[in-house]
């Protein structure tokens, strides 16, 4: 089951992701990174301040015996028609390959398509295997983004494209 969810839940956010970067970006950046990321993205001001001021809206996804084990996140972007970016999606390690990332982004085609056919964009790392993911469920490389996150870090990203309809 997958719930849209508010505040009172940003701890479980952010615990799932310090659950789950290790093992998904322990290979890709350097533990300095993943220390700086996870901090800079999933301090609860940080996540507070991307709910309250940038509009993004968070999803997790529960098992069956009520316990979170995924989450999202997404808003609409540059106020254009029905466009949206993915920010976040991440399922436990020992959650993944169950059909849980697929079920959470089919509940946010789900929002999106309450006001007719739109489009999602998102980042991912080049090195990551989630890039395999996206591409089977029907995303686009549009380009390539080299991105100075700060503390001298970069992400190094290709920006995918999916039509929602
Ligand atoms: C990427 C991620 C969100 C996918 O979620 P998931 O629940 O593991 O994937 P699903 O079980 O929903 O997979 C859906 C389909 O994609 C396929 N798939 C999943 N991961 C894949 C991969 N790395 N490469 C190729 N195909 C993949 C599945 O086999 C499945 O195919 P099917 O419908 O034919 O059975 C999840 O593995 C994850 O959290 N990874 C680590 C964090 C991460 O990198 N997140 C993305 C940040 S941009």
């Amino acid at each position: 089951m997958n719930c849209i969810v508010d505040s009172k839940d940003f701890k479980t956010i952010r615990k799932i992701a310090f659950d789950t970067w290790p093992d998904a970006y322990g290979k890709i950046v350097t533990q300095e990174q993943l220390d700086y990321m996870l901090e800079k993205i999933y301090d609860i001001t940080s996540l507070q301040h991307q709910q309250e001021n940038l509009g993004h809206r968070f999803i997790l996804a529960i098992d069956e015996n009520n316990t979170a084990i995924g989450f999202a996140s997404f808003s609409t972007y540059e106020n254009q028609n029905n466009h949206h970016r993915l920010h976040k999606l991440y399922v436990l390690p020992n959650q993944q390959s169950k059909g849980i990332g697929k079920s959470m982004l089919d509940s946010i085609y789900s929002e999106i398509k309450k006001n007719g056919a739109g489009s999602i964009e998102l980042n991912v790392n080049r090195y990551n295997n989630a890039l395999a993911f996206y591409q089977k469920l029907g995303y686009e490389i549009l380009r390539e983004e080299d991105i100075d996150i700060g503390g001298g870090f970069f992400m190094n990203d290709y920006v995918l494209f999916k039509k929602v309809q």
